[in-house]
């Protein structure tokens, strides 16, 4: 088998992405990375174990992406750029007829808001043009969702309830800095909390219900209420579901800052006038911010992700939790980066690796628990996000 991909987004992603598919020759037979700084680029390039070529575009504009595709011929795109990106990316993909994956969800730039809607909407459009596209094949959307099929598949006849649990242990030494790029991260946060039981969605204020978690490998964490993408594919596929929340820690350090920070208004999104010219808080913000990339030579600990069901199997109530550890440094050591890209960037090769195998095939606009889980899971052991089960282990009420 000889194909080639073209990976779109050359920042902390996008590095563990090519190091990772550079791994894999017998799959990947040539990379192509392309992000709108060509030296971001050619310096990830100058770094990996084997030949990348590298060109610059800007994704924002469908017209450049689609000539970029078509000077290349890739058979699949990975887009580990921004979430803003998504739509031009999967317009070119549609006019040149390849497949495309992504690990986020498309957000309109003036507005934090997270749904499957504008993509999904491209459901028929794919479909007609014989065409794949994987929609959130990160951590989280990614491998909490194939966890959820897994479970689906191996372990239950209904899954009551769902808790996703996402905790970063780790320690970078800085003052305040986020794991990846951190526009989309701080607009991810400081939105409202919401989950979705009994088939309503019920809202909360952003970071108002706390909960002390017990984490695998890592001890007790103060872990907080948020809504995630994923929960909005998950409540279609998974059968029997009454609830399904996220919960993600935070530090009481980063949730000092972060409120300083929303007090002052440095993390508005809209225009605001300065100096006579325009300019956006949070962008302004970013560009003042340590890059993602940075953290990892400093980076200690672990994080742990994974996903608590409760639930029926053969008429007794069954409780587990499958989830994932790593450790900052030793991913460091690998590929150049911290955990948090790197537990994005591994799922993101072998979601395109099921693609050009064929094992995952389908014409349209799919989420990723609704392929086979197993052949997935299997890649997660070999390809470095090795996976454990704890039975009886549930979040505490
Ligand atoms: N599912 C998950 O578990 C998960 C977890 C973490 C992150 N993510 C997603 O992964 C993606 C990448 O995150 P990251 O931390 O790697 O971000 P990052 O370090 O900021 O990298 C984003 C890259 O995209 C490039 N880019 C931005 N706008 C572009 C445009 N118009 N055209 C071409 N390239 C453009 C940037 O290029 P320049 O540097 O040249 O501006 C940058 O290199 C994000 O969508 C994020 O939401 C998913």
């Amino acid at each position: 088998m000889s194909k080639k991909v073209l990976i779109i987004g050359a920042g902390g992603v996008g590095n563990v992405v090519v190091h990772k598919c550079a791994q894999v020759p017998e799959v990947f037979s040539e990379i192509i990375l392309a992000s709108r700084t060509l030296a971001k680029c050619d310096a990830i390039a100058a770094n990996a174990a084997r030949p990348v070529r590298t060109d610059q575009v800007d994704a924002n504009d469908a017209s450049q992406v689609t000539a970029l595709i078509e000077k290349y011929r890739p058979d699949v795109v990975i887009n580990v750029a921004l979430p803003y990106q998504d739509l031009p990316i999967m317009d070119a993909c549609l006019e040149t007829g390849t497949d495309y994956l992504d690990t986020a969800n498309y957000e309109p730039p003036e507005e934090a808001t997270f749904e499957y809607k504008w993509q999904w909407a491209y459901h028929d459009r794919f479909k007609d043009e014989g065409i794949m596209a994987l929609l959130g094949s990160g951590f989280d959307p990614g491998v909490t969702n194939v966890f959820c099929a897994y479970a689906q598949k191996h372990y239950y006849d209904e899954i009551h309830t769902v808790d996703i649990v996402d905790c970063n242990a780790g320690e970078h030494g800085r003052a305040f800095a986020t794991n990846f790029n951190p526009e989309i991260n701080i607009r991810e946060v400081t939105q409202k909390g919401r989950y979705w039981e009994n088939g309503q969605w019920v809202d909360v204020d952003p970071l108002s219900v706390r909960k002390d978690i017990d984490y695998p490998q890592i001890g007790r964490r103060a872990s907080y209420l948020m809504y995630h993408e994923e929960l909005e594919s998950l409540v279609r596929h998974i059968k029997g579901l009454k609830r399904i929340r996220f919960w993600m820690t935070f530090s009481e350090q980063y949730l000092t800052h972060l409120r300083v920070l929303e007090n002052v208004g440095m993390t508005r999104i809209d225009e605001v006038e300065f100096e006579g010219r325009k300019i956006v808080p949070l962008k302004f913000l970013k560009a003042l911010l340590p890059d993602p990339g940075s953290l990892g030579p400093t980076y200690t600990g672990k994080t742990c992700i994974g996903v608590m069901f409760d639930g029926l199997k053969d008429g007794r109530r069954k409780q587990m939790m499958i989830y994932n550890s790593c450790d900052h440094a030793k991913c460091y050591q690998e590929v150049g980066a911290q955990a948090v890209p790197y537990t994005t960037g591994v799922p993101a090769m072998i979601g395109a690796k099921m693609m050009l195998e064929g094992t995952w095939r389908g014409a349209g606009v799919f989420n990723i628990e609704e392929f086979d889980p197993d052949p997935f899971m299997a890649d997660l052991n070999q390809y470095g996000l090795p996976w454990e089960i704890v039975e009886g282990k549930s979040i505490e009420l």
